[in-house]
């Protein structure tokens, strides 16, 4: 582990590391929300309000935070949310972060618009992998990816619902940052302040395998980093409808699992039409800037179908306690983006496995002061007060 990953006491120290090696375009266009970014803030100021009640003099000497989900064993309860630009932020990003989520034991998720295809991720670092699906507005398009991650041994499909249309990120458009990229004073003035990043990645993609290209993207639609076609722009599909899912589950024999629920009717659209699990989540704040932060949606979808199918959740999860929380609450797992992105940054898979080594280590101190030795004892009994409308008396 370089020395810069082990100097991080947590994930904030590892975000404040990856704004120093990054071009400011990209460290925002990671770290940010949208509009006025009250989502992003709200996913963090709701774990603020939810307490947990601590329990004295228990023998917690043996913690355990092993889980089975979907009939197999994850050594700790997280996984590793969809992001599209891993690779853009250290050479080969998205095999870094896979190979850091193997060693540690818990399943990683490939998106579909990242650098790395999922051929070589499959090939090259294997584990327990999950590829996210979007949907372009012609689905035989995300058809062609699914028989793909079939084929590649992919063990669940995460179709992303939570997108359609596009955000509006407006930090983007100041800092001169467009997808796809084109060159003006301000971005190139901010790689060239960053020349670490310059030659350790872009310089290596260019003597190597060339510009980044969206790598999982049907042949013909694969695009460089730089260049403009009309593909891109499909993947936001404002015509989906629930039956779309339907072909997806018939498709897909694998776990289905549908990201971006919020609601609890949403929740049970999902498992209607065929859905193995829901993922709760908000996009991390990125997408719509008056949606709810998951860990206040999660205690209505649970008690909706958490009996009958599997309630994940993801977005503003920093700490270990973040997640018993939510566990506490009836999550069978948390899903976490930024931070890793943060730790691959900084280094690669020492830096992705340095963050969750901190998610480890807490979430192993806090079953100790909640005198809980394993997260299969958390309920909602350790929860002093979750958000402002959900009393414990009524979860
Ligand atoms: C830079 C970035 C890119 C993302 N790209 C995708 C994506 O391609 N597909 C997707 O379903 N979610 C995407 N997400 C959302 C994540 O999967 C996840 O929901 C979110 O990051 C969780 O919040 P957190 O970053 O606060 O942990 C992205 C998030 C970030 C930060």
């Amino acid at each position: 582990m370089s020395d810069r990953v082990k100097e991080a006491l947590n994930v904030f120290d590892l975000r404040e590391m990856a704004k120093d090696r990054l071009p400011k375009w990209l460290f925002e266009y990671v770290d940010r929300g949208t509009e006025d970014e009250v989502a992003l803030r709200n996913n963090r100021a709701a774990f603020e309000r939810i307490k947990l009640k601590t329990q004295v003099l228990v023998d917690v000497s043996q913690r355990n935070q092993e889980i089975t989900l979907f009939g197999k064993q994850h050594k700790m309860p997280l996984g590793i949310s969809p992001t599209g630009p891993a690779g853009m932020l250290y050479y080969k990003g998205e095999i870094e972060l896979a190979r850091a989520a193997k060693a540690a034991g818990i399943p990683f998720t490939l998106a579909t618009g990242s650098q790395t295809s999922m051929e070589e991720v499959a090939r090259v670092v294997g584990g327990t992998l999950w590829f996210q699906l979007y949907m372009w507005s012609d689905v035989r398009m995300s058809h062609i990816l699914v028989e793909r991650a079939k084929n590649a041994g992919f063990e669940a499909l995460v179709v992303t619902v939570d997108g359609p249309v596009d955000s509006h990120r407006e930090y983007n458009i100041r800092n001169g940052y467009t997808v796809p990229f084109s060159y003006n004073r301000k971005n190139t003035s901010a790689v060239l302040a960053k020349p670490g990043w310059f030659f350790s990645v872009l310089m290596r993609y260019w003597m190597t395998t060339g510009m980044p290209r969206r790598e999982n993207y049907p042949e013909g639609m694969k695009e460089k980093f730089t260049h403009v076609s009309s593909a891109e722009r499909k993947t936001k599909n404002d015509t989906l409808a629930w039956n779309d899912l339907k072909v997806l589950r018939d498709m897909w024999p694998g776990k289905l699992l549908v990201k971006g629920i919020l609601t609890p009717k949403d929740a049970q659209l999902a498992v209607a039409h065929g859905a193995d699990g829901v993922i709760v989540s908000n996009h991390g704040g990125r997408n719509f800037d008056s949606s709810m932060a998951p860990i206040e949606a999660l205690a209505p979808i649970v008690d909706a179908v958490g009996d009958r199918t599997t309630v994940i959740v993801d977005s503003g999860f920093r700490r270990g306690s973040d997640v018993v929380k939510a566990l506490a609450i009836g999550a069978k797992l948390v899903m976490v983006g930024r931070s890793t992105l943060w730790g691959t940054t900084v280094g690669g898979e020492a830096g992705a496995a340095r963050a969750l080594q901190f998610y480890h280590e807490e979430i192993s101190r806090t079953l100790a002061y909640l005198g809980c030795p394993s997260v299969a004892d958390l309920t909602r009994d350790c929860l002093e007060l979750v958000g402002a409308s959900h009393t414990p008396a009524a979860m």
